[in-house]
């Protein structure tokens, strides 16, 4: 096989280049091939400096993170890092793309940095539950500061090739087009300048009430993850006096914990699980997409201001339609003023703003949505309404475009079957706030064209959505599986459970919020029959004391004017009156497991269920709905990767235990110790 690194001679200057595609990740054959490059320049004499480059895309973005949790091969990252800065002849790093992970701590090791503009460096291995292993805590801090090896050790987001220069993290920001040129004659600069700038013969100091003030500032961030204080812990090893070796030896040993622990399985299993999703099995790669130019919106309300929001800051023109002119006035106001908060916050400039808004074409006739390529519904959720809906969209719509719905739980297919197209009708089901939520569930009909799905998972990613397809069920994935959890810890209240006390294990499990507290949020009263003397749950009891939620600061909590919650005595009356009256046993005291058991296995369960219908394409898109669309915690993995890391013997007993039948394919899969698929 021949190497992905080939080096070529300019003169006195061995350029090394890799060609790794899709993104030059520093598997076996590319560390051995910079290893025998590199001792060919150290060996050369004809040879004064290097230059080491990338074709393709990017710099090195990382270690290749398939090869973890496999047989190691020599020689290691850490190996080559540290005997490019032991060369005797400059090494310069020419970046383009992105130099992340050890791509970044490749760049750390050599003496000097040059960057096109348009590049980026970071260390996003904390979003992988890792740290970065290659010397990159120690030589980080050395290089550009505390603060800024802080910020991107322990959080992982990537700077700007401009701030890196500004931190000297990069030396010289180089011709965007003349990288490989501009590097060579940088090199020549550079190549008899001595002493050799080496990170490991630097120090690094901090001052210990600006690290206590950045763990502080972001203990929310960080709340449940063991990653990023492990990064913060090896940056303080480099500034605390250590000798760079010890410090070394400490990043190495906090690595392989991490590396052996659930919280970087879950997490290195969600990085693929995301771009798993974006595949549809029966598609081919190639097939041709249709072309959006345009999208309609039906509805100016909170959910289809959002859904406007995602198109029109990619910057693609959405005619927006409602019925009456004051609810169409007051959705465009929302949006507008939506965009102003983001720029307040300086996350966009005034002109994008006006541009986004510019975009934007309100109207109150279905008629003007002919010319659009992409149509989304998001009126109420009634089936008539929907069908007679598209019916007329059937008939104003140019050929070819894209009809969408997004309904939460309704049957896309009699929808579909609504119009003299459903080939070209799918579900495109968006999560509240529709403009800040990643997921979106893109809902396959019976007949939906392979085409219009590829098209619609394509433009997802152009929005900047994790999507995922998902089948025509009840609920799709995401609501489906939450049904059992409410059923159940609405159940456990009538057992003797306090509404504090469910919310406060899913919290304490990483949820950002519990059953009930999710209730209070969206409102006790949807799906209420609005009559306040028909009382047949505690559901109905609550909305009869016009106890809503949130917005009547009222639900199964108390609310004050900042919307914070207390535990309610009234509440508790409620439900103690409510068991009364139907009879129901004496409370008695639940435990948390019993909790975590009987509100999440039968989730657990339901996902089974759900793949086990062909109605989502593998266990690990489940995942990722629950991640992106629910707040799952990612350390966690997703509720199959949990179950699988629980053990699904575990989970089929405790789901026996507490009266549910336990999916086929959770108990087969049990039995056999195989893996839900
Ligand atoms: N290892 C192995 N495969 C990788 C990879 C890596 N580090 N990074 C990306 N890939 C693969 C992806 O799985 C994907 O494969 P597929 O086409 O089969 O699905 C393909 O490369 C393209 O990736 P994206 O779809 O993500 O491409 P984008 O252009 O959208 O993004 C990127 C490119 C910004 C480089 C993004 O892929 C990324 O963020 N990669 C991960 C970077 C990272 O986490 N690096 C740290 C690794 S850990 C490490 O370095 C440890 C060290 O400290 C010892």
């Amino acid at each position: 096989m021949t190497s992905p690194i080939r080096t070529e001679r300019h003169g006195e200057i061995l350029v090394i280049s890799s060609n790794n595609p899709p993104v030059n990740a520093l598997g076996a054959a590319v560390r051995q091939g910079l290893e025998a490059a590199i001792k060919e320049g150290v060996n050369d004499a004809s040879i004064e400096a290097m230059v080491i480059r990338c074709d393709g895309k990017t710099f090195f973005a990382g270690a290749d993170i398939t090869e973890f949790g496999k047989p190691f091969v020599e020689p290691g990252l850490p190996t080559v890092v540290d005997m490019i800065e032991a060369s005797d002849k400059p090494v310069v790093a020419a970046i383009h793309g992105t130099a992340l992970g050890g791509g970044c701590e490749v760049a750390l090791g050599c003496h000097y940095r040059v960057a096109v503009p348009s590049a980026k460096l970071g260390t996003p291995e904390v979003k992988l539950g890792l740290l970065p292993g290659a010397g990159g805590t120690q030589r980080l801090p050395r290089i550009a500061g505390v603060q800024l090896a802080l910020e991107l050790t322990a959080k992982g987001d990537p700077i700007s090739a401009k701030k890196a220069l500004d931190a000297g993290l990069v030396d010289k920001l180089v011709g965007e087009d003349s990288l490989e040129a501009d590097a060579i004659a940088f090199a020549r600069e550079i190549k008899a300048k001595r002493p050799i700038p080496r990170a490991s013969q630097k120090t690094a100091t901090a001052d210990p009430a600006a690290v206590e003030a950045f763990k502080k500032e972001n203990a929310r961030r960080f709340r449940g993850f063991d990653a990023p204080a492990a990064n913060i812990a090896c940056i303080e090893k480099a500034t605390d006096g250590s000798s760079f070796e010890d410090g070394i030896a400490f990043e190495r040993q906090q690595f392989m914990k991490l590396m052996m622990g659930t919280q970087s399985a879950a997490q290195r299993h969600l990085f693929f699980a995301e771009r798993q999703a974006a595949k549809i099995d029966d598609v081919a790669a190639d097939v041709k997409l249709r072309d959006i130019r345009k999208v309609g919106i039906i509805g100016a309300g909170t959910m289809g201001g959002g859904i406007a929001m995602n198109f029109l800051s990619a910057g693609i023109p959405v005619t927006i339609v409602e019925m009456q002119a004051d609810a169409l006035e007051r959705g465009t106001g929302i949006i507008r003023k939506n965009y102003e908060a983001t720029a307040a916050k300086g996350r966009m400039k005034p002109e994008q703003v006006e541009q986004a808004m510019g975009a934007l074409t309100p109207t109150l006739k279905l008629e003007d949505l002919a010319d659009c390529d992409l149509v989304i519904e998001a009126v109420y959720e009634n089936m008539d309404v929907k069908k007679e809906l598209f019916g007329k969209l059937d008939a104003i719509v140019k050929p070819g475009a894209i009809l969408a719905s997004n309904t939460s739980y309704l049957d896309i297919d009699e929808i579909a079957a609504s119009t003299k197209r459903p080939e070209d009708v799918l579900g495109m089901h968006f999560f509240s706030p529709a403009n800040v939520m990643k997921l979106l569930e893109v809902v396959r009909g019976e007949k939906t064209a392979l085409d219009v799905l590829a098209t619609v998972m394509a433009l997802a990613k152009k929005i900047r959505k994790v999507a995922v397809v998902a089948g025509v069920t009840y609920g799709f994935i995401g609501n489906r599986m939450l049904m059992p959890r409410q059923v159940e810890a609405m159940k456990l209240l009538m057992e003797g459970a306090t509404p504090e006390q469910v919310d406060k294990v899913h919290v304490a499990f990483g949820m950002p919020m519990g059953p009930f507290q999710m209730s209070d949020l969206a409102g006790v009263d949807i799906g209420w029959h609005r009559d306040p003397t028909r009382i047949e749950s505690i559901r109905d009891a609550l909305a009869a004391e016009n106890r809503w939620g949130q917005k009547t600061k009222a639900g199964f909590y108390d609310y004050d004017d900042k919307r914070n919650p207390s535990p309610s005595p009234r509440v508790a009356e409620i439900i103690e009156d409510f068991r009364q009256k139907s009879g129901a046993p004496a409370p008695r005291q639940i435990s948390d497991e019993e909790i975590v058991e009987r509100t999440l296995y039968p989730l657990v369960n339901e996902g089974a269920l759900i793949l086990e219908e062909g109605k989502a394409q593998r266990a690990s898109d489940v995942d990722v709905v629950w991640i992106y669309g629910y707040g799952w915690p990612v350390y966690r993995g997703g509720p199959m990767f949990w179950a699988q890391s629980e053990g699904l013997g575990k989970i089929v007993d405790g789901l026996e235990k507490h009266g549910f039948t336990p999916a086929k394919s959770l108990q087969d899969a049990a039995a056999s110790g195989g893996k839900l698929k």
